[in-house]
């Protein structure tokens, strides 16, 4: 049984050209098709998936398994097409949190530290003291307390912030404050200085980032987006900007990737922005999460990080 990689992105792209690299040491047996080039479609069990073309997945009448190539599987699931009851597994493991944590680590201390402001300070050559608040004054809130968002809520308590996080069902963690559902999402935004958009996307999360949630944050708050570019609705961030609402922003993903030339992101002196970067799954990772998966599906095995496809993550 063969298996697909099936990706829009160039073949020749540096991260996916290391992650069949580390695949053939793993695997030297493993039939790896590179899709359009798939051969008999009969014969493919597997698809590796990143942003698959609607309508090819169903070409696949045995396949098995799809695995994403990212923790993220909207791109998968957005195929009306998709063939119902194949499991779908995402690269997901605790180095990747590792990784999200320093990103986000970086964005909140210099939040905190008012660097956006010191930076402007030092356009305009003043030399001025800026109030800094003390560590357990500062709320942080992490939206979405999964794979990623459970870790790096607990890690960014340990340097001294008052953490809080929310979610769709009820949790408990060590030192960060818990709230869950609708109806406490007023209550939790109230007092976040800063806010992590940590969750997946789905028709419930998408635009979440709106006028609306903006307006139930302290004035001044600052905001990190690394959940999904639909996450945000663009223009509601750029008036917060304006209004001073929201002090400033982090962005490492958007609606639109590449961000276009021409987006007012761009040159905006309070947003921060990065190229999707904020957590890349190292290849010899994701290649052991792949060989894993392929061979606990090949065994009969129960498998590892299975999205379930009614909730959408
Ligand atoms: P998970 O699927 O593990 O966790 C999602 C969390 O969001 C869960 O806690 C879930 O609640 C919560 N959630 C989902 N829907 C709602 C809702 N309607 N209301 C409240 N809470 C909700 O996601 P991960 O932690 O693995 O990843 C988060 C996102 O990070 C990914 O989907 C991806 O978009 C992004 N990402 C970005 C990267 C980057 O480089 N920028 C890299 C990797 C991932 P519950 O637990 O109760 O179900
Ligand atoms: C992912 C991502 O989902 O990089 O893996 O955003």
């Amino acid at each position: 049984m063969a298996a697909l990689l099936l990706a829009n992105i160039e073949p020749t792209d540096v991260w996916l050209t290391q992650v069949i690299v580390e695949l053939e040491k793993r695997k030297p047996d493993l039939d790896l098709r590179v899709w359009p080039e798939c051969g008999n479609p009969e014969d493919i069990g597997i698809i590796l998936a990143w942003s698959p073309p609607f309508g090819i997945i169903q070409q696949f009448t045995n396949l098995q398994l799809i695995i994403s190539l990212g923790v993220g599987v909207k791109h998968i699931l957005r195929d009306p097409d998709l063939p119902a009851n194949i499991p779908i597994v995402r690269l997901v493991y605790d180095r990747l949190a590792g990784q999200m944590f320093e990103y986000i680590a970086r964005a909140v201390l210099s939040f905190k530290g008012r660097f956006l402001e010191y930076q402007q300070l030092q356009r305009s050559r003043e030399w001025k003291y800026l109030d800094i608040p003390n560590g357990r004054s500062f709320v942080v809130g992490i939206l979405g307390l999964g794979a990623l968002g459970a870790i790096v809520a607990q890690k960014l308590a340990t340097l001294g912030l008052t953490v809080r996080g929310w979610s769709r069902t009820e949790k408990t963690i060590a030192g960060v404050e818990c709230f869950h559902g609708d109806e406490q999402f007023p209550d939790f935004l109230s007092q976040c200085q800063i806010v992590v958009c940590l969750l997946p996307l789905t028709p419930v999360t998408t635009g979440i980032l709106c006028h609306e949630t903006f307006t139930a944050l302290p004035q001044g708050a600052y905001l990190i987006n690394v959940g999904r570019g639909e996450h945000l609705v663009e223009a509601d961030l750029l008036k917060a900007l304006d209004s001073g609402q929201i002090a400033g922003a982090c962005l490492d993903v958007f609606q639109t990737e590449p961000l276009p030339q021409n987006h007012p992101f761009w040159s905006h002196p309070q947003v921060i922005v990065t190229p999707h970067i904020a957590a890349v799954s190292d290849p010899g990772d994701a290649a052991d999460r792949i060989v894993e998966a392929i061979d606990r599906s090949r065994t009969g095995k129960s498998l590892h990080d299975v999205i379930d496809r009614d909730r959408g993550y």
